[in-house]
């Protein structure tokens, strides 16, 4: 059985820190891919990274089907950007970890992706369109990195006062 877990919030320090690689495919990993899953699909989301539930490993959860379909749970180990494309797509981009906050941001329209599956064989895959942008939004939280760092400073931070003084109220 899966058991969501909490998802981290924004300005919680942990969203910065550099997630560290999966050594090898353990029971542990499978049980924390296991609740990654359960944990997006009752967010809602369609992408997790690990340290989203503050676990500092180079892990990722997607599903990308449509709400109608058939759920296409994929697992990405260790994923790594093999190249990207020039040319750019806009998406309105969200984050489980800051809530209820979408925004606009331009990525590389096109990227080679590598990463291991729950098999432990490596893959190869180009990634376009909604997949792009998630894979490479989900990658960048495994180095510490948020959507709202590619925002003008103006809005990113309206946003960080935002959630820092929830925060604030919540601790209350
Ligand atoms: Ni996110």
């Amino acid at each position: 059985m899966a058991n969501p877990r909490d998802i981290i919030i924004l300005p919680d320090k942990q969203l910065r820190l550099i997630s560290k690689p999966v050594e090898t495919i353990t029971p542990e990993i499978r049980t924390l891919v296991d609740d990654m899953f359960q944990t997006m699909y009752d967010a809602p989301g369609i992408g997790l990274a690990a340290i989203q539930v503050a676990v500092p490993l180079r892990l990722i959860t997607m599903d990308l089907s449509k709400k109608e379909g058939e759920k296409e749970p994929r697992v990405f180990i260790n994923p790594e950007i093999l190249a990207s494309s020039d040319e750019l797509s806009v998406y309105e981009e969200g984050c489980l970890s800051i809530p209820e906050y979408y925004e606009e941001v331009e990525r590389p329209a096109r990227v080679r992706v590598r990463f291991m599956d729950l098999e432990g064989k490596t893959r190869e895959e180009d990634a376009e369109g909604l997949y792009a942008t998630c894979i490479q939004h989900e990658i960048d939280h495994l180095n510490g990195v948020l959507f709202v760092d590619y925002l003008s400073k103006l809005k990113r931070d309206r946003v960080m006062k935002k959630f820092t003084k929830a925060a604030k109220l919540a601790a209350k």
